[in-house]
């Protein structure tokens, strides 16, 4: 990500469901379909992303990217923002950027080993978060959804950070029901215990529900344009898609310093995009 800018404003919403922080929990999640949701922040899998050029924050370079990363996250940690713990990230269309800005974004959260961070893929269409992880992870969010294994044994550790990713391994077919389903919300009710910031990446919305579906179980929303191509129509069908979940502010990725944006319109660009890489 070369020329990535944060700017984010407040819409004056409260949050649905702030949460605050406890001592790791060993607490089970009651769930009905004994998902395994034991947990505590520890991990034994650690991995190395792989070096990329958007993930900007792991050369902790004085790049000024990174620099937007880091008042971006330092926006998000103060006033009235910093109560809103649990965020998604999302965007109208594929390709803007959501992963990439998500992966940063949590790298910039977890700069502070004090506040425990995890990152979380929720693009249950087609992940991605896992084409940065070395090894590549075999365990992850739906495995424990499935009850095929514990919480922990899914939770992966970037080395030389404090960010614990929680991957998804692959596609399904139907993913709201999944996010939607209480083996879920009970799963992400033991997350957020044990750690003071959750971020979650998403599909894009103006296509797909799944973000607004996870609204209500978030505090807040992020929403990630990238400039040059994000439609200005198909913006505005993605603030009026996000209906469940306040959205804090807009992340112009990819913007230049003079980049005055007035967007591109691509047609049905965004359901060809889909239908090709499913
Ligand atoms: N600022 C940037 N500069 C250059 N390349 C970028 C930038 N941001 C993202 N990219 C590249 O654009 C592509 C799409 O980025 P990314 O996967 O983060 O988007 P996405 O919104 O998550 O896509 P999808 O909707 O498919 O999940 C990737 O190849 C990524 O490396
Ligand atoms: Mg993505």
């Amino acid at each position: 990500m070369s020329r990535s800018h944060g700017k984010t404003s407040t819409r004056n919403q409260k949050p649905t469901s702030a949460s605050s922080r406890t001592a790791l929990s060993n607490e089970s999640a009651n769930t009905e379909n004994s998902a395994h949701t034991e947990n505590s922040a520890h991990t034994e899998n650690s991995v190395k992303l792989e070096h990329a050029g958007e993930l900007v924050l792991l050369d902790g370079a004085d790049d000024p990217v990174v620099e937007n990363f880091l008042r971006l996250k330092t926006k998000l940690s103060h006033g009235q923002l910093a109560s809103f713990k649990t965020l998604i990230v999302t965007s109208p269309i594929p390709g803007d950027g959501k992963s990439t800005v998500s992966m940063n974004l949590a790298l910039a959260f977890a700069t502070n080993a004090e506040a425990p961070t995890i990152l979380i893929d929720c693009d249950l269409r087609r992940p991605s978060l896992r084409q940065w992880m070395r090894p590549y992870p075999k365990r992850g969010l739906l495995g424990v959804l499935d009850g095929e294994y514990p919480l922990t044994s899914a939770l992966h550790r970037v080395a030389g950070s404090s960010l614990h990713i929680l991957p998804t391994t692959h596609g399904i077919s139907d993913p709201v029901r999944t996010l939607t389903s209480s083996r879920f919300s009970q799963l992400l009710s033991v997350i957020k215990q044990s750690y003071s910031r959750v971020l979650i990446d998403t599909p894009p919305i103006v296509p797909f529900p799944d973000a607004d579906a996870l609204g209500s179980l978030v505090d807040g929303s992020i929403l990630v344009l990238r400039s040059r191509k994000t439609p200005k129509h198909l913006y505005i069908r993605a603030l009026e898609s996000m209906q469940s979940a306040p959205i804090l502010g807009t992340v112009l990725n990819g913007a230049s310093k003079n980049f005055l944006d007035k967007g591109h319109h691509e047609g049905s660009y965004y359901y060809d995009y889909y239908r090709k890489k499913q």
